[in-house]
């Protein structure tokens, strides 16, 4: 259904409930940092087009400095979103109103982040130059912009497949069926038609792969993904001819995984890129290099080179904390050219230290690196990487720690009381990260157990048996829906495995 307000926008089924640490403005300084360029100190954020506003809920109750603002013109969601926030006790202004008319308002600061994810590629031009038009008037000069796209020539090869989908919808659905039955009414005749394999299945092998994956995907992300009216994948240097409106050069990619060439090309490939005068052409030349699909990235207003040895200095100062527990401590990286191991030498010794899962400086780790023989290049480019696999995260400001964590807890509790009945949210606030941490739903339930009092894994296995039950639900595992008993069999396992390996990194976390 396409509404007035819609612009051609996918209306009738709201957005799933993701939580996108990239939208997390204290997250971006370290990648920009270890890129060799000033970040920001963060006072207001903005996110556009904030869905179910997880994100911006986590972010507001976890940043009790920072003075959010946002909007998304879907009301549903919107109302959803600013109750959560207003559950956390949190006070982030959040609107359901469209572009046009949000970025036009009168009572809105200047920002130090503007952020928006999954938005660019699935709106009109003329919505574009409204969000071009924001940033250039309302980013405050060395302000940062997150924003994420699908990326060519990663999609060349599959673009045709969400072209025939569309016009599969737009010509057999009809208007009862609703999106999800035109979304997989489209899919069984892609399905039908590619194993015809006409010729394009047959050039474009890689095509009917992603089909394969697309079926499995969750319908509502489906039908926002491929049935929107607008849908445009980019290449970098449009991206980038767009934004210089805005006065925004690119900083880093936020995935900081994708700034490590030497683990995405060859090194002869690693050469020749390096060989292009314009760093404009050297980033379209990597993503053509790694055939990049989805690029998530930070752009600077003001972009400025931070000397090598204000880089060291304002580096030592930010804060980390290991977000991993002891058991699954990455050994391995991987990369579009394949897997490399993680030095024992290097990353035994920082884990050594982050084991606690407290804040450390990048200075304490400097020292204790030292004394082993590491340097800090070997350092910086260790961060990198376990901020890419998620293993450590920066820490949020430690004067703000006892306000955030009330109101993360408040939230948590509300997102746990919606885990009682269904498992669509499966994230909780953290006021030690200033962010998200991985919370699915049974783990929300002990968590919710263990909060009223009981304190070992039976008591919180027969909790949360005892809500399955009053709601006549089971559990599926391994696709078969476990029986009788075999549910708290199964339950008592998961709170066993959560109270030692989860518990203990929760708690360290603030939750
Ligand atoms: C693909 S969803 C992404 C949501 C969220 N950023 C996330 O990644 O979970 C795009 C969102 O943008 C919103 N949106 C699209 N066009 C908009 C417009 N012109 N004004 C305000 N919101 C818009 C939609 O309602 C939808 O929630």
């Amino acid at each position: 259904m396409s509404t007035e307000w819609s612009a051609g926008y996918v209306t009738d089924v709201n957005y799933t409930f993701g939580y996108y640490g990239e939208l997390n403005p204290l997250r971006c300084r370290l990648p920009l940092l270890l890129s060799g360029w000033h970040a920001p100190k963060v006072e207001n954020a903005c996110e556009l087009g904030f869905g179910q506003g997880l994100s911006v809920s986590i972010h507001a109750a976890a940043q009790p400095s920072v003075n959010w603002y946002g909007t998304d013109f879907n009301p549903s969601q919107a109302a959803f979103a600013s109750e959560m926030v207003g559950l956390a006790g949190a006070d982030a202004k959040l609107y359901d109103e469209a572009f046009a008319e949000f970025c036009h308002r009168a009572d809105l600061p200047d920002f130090d982040f503007i952020g928006l994810h999954g938005i660019w590629t699935w709106i009109s031009d003329e919505n574009r130059a409204v969000l071009v038009d924001f940033v250039r008037r309302k980013l405050k000069p060395g302000g940062v912009l997150y924003v994420s796209y699908n990326t060519l020539p990663g999609w060349s090869a599959t673009a045709p497949l969400r072209h025939l989908m569309k016009r599969h919808a737009e010509v057999m659905g009809a208007p009862g069926q609703g999106i999800i039955g035109r979304t997989d009414a489209a899919l069984g005749f892609m399905d039908r038609f590619l194993a015809l394999e006409p010729l394009y299945a047959k050039a474009n092998p890689v095509a009917v792969e992603r089909l394969k994956q697309i079926k499995d995907q969750d319908r509502k992300y489906l039908a926002h993904e491929y049935m929107n009216r607008d849908w445009s994948p980019m290449y970098f240097s449009d991206m980038e001819a767009w934004l210089r409106e805005a006065k925004v050069s690119f900083g880093s990619s936020a995935f900081t995984l994708d700034n490590i060439h030497e683990l995405n090309m060859t090194p002869a490939q690693v050469e020749f890129m390096r060989s292009a005068p314009d760093a404009s052409l050297r980033e379209t030349i990597r993503d053509f290099c790694v055939n990049q699909q989805f690029r998530r990235d930070y752009w600077v207003r003001g972009l400025r080179a931070v000397a090598g040895h204000e880089q060291v200095t304002t580096l030592r100062e930010e804060r980390v904390v290991l977000t991993t527990g002891k058991e699954e401590l990455p050994k391995t990286v991987r990369g579009a050219t394949g897997e490399a191991l993680l030095l024992d030498q290097i990353y035994q010794p920082i884990f050594e230290l982050l084991l606690d899962h407290r804040p450390h400086t990048i200075q304490e780790l400097e020292s204790h690196l030292g004394a082993k023989g590491v340097n800090f290049v070997q350092l910086s480019s260790a961060l990198m990487i376990l901020l890419g696999l998620g293993a450590i995260h920066p820490a949020g400001p430690g004067q703000d720690i006892s306000k955030a964590k009330t109101r993360t807890t408040a939230l948590n509790k509300a997102i746990a009381r919606r885990s009682v009945s269904v498992g669509d949210i499966g994230t909780f606030a953290s006021p030690v990260i200033a962010g998200g941490v991985a919370a699915p739903r049974f783990q929300q339930l002990f968590w919710m157990s263990k909060q009223n009092g009981a304190k070992t894994p039976d008591e919180w296995a027969a909790f949360v048996w005892s809500l399955l039950q009053s709601q006549g639900q089971a559990i599926i595992k391994d696709g078969a829906t476990l029986q009788g008993d075999a549910n708290l069999a199964e339950l008592k396992a998961q709170a066993e495995a959560w109270g030692a390996k989860v518990l203990p990194l929760w708690t360290a976390l603030g939750l």
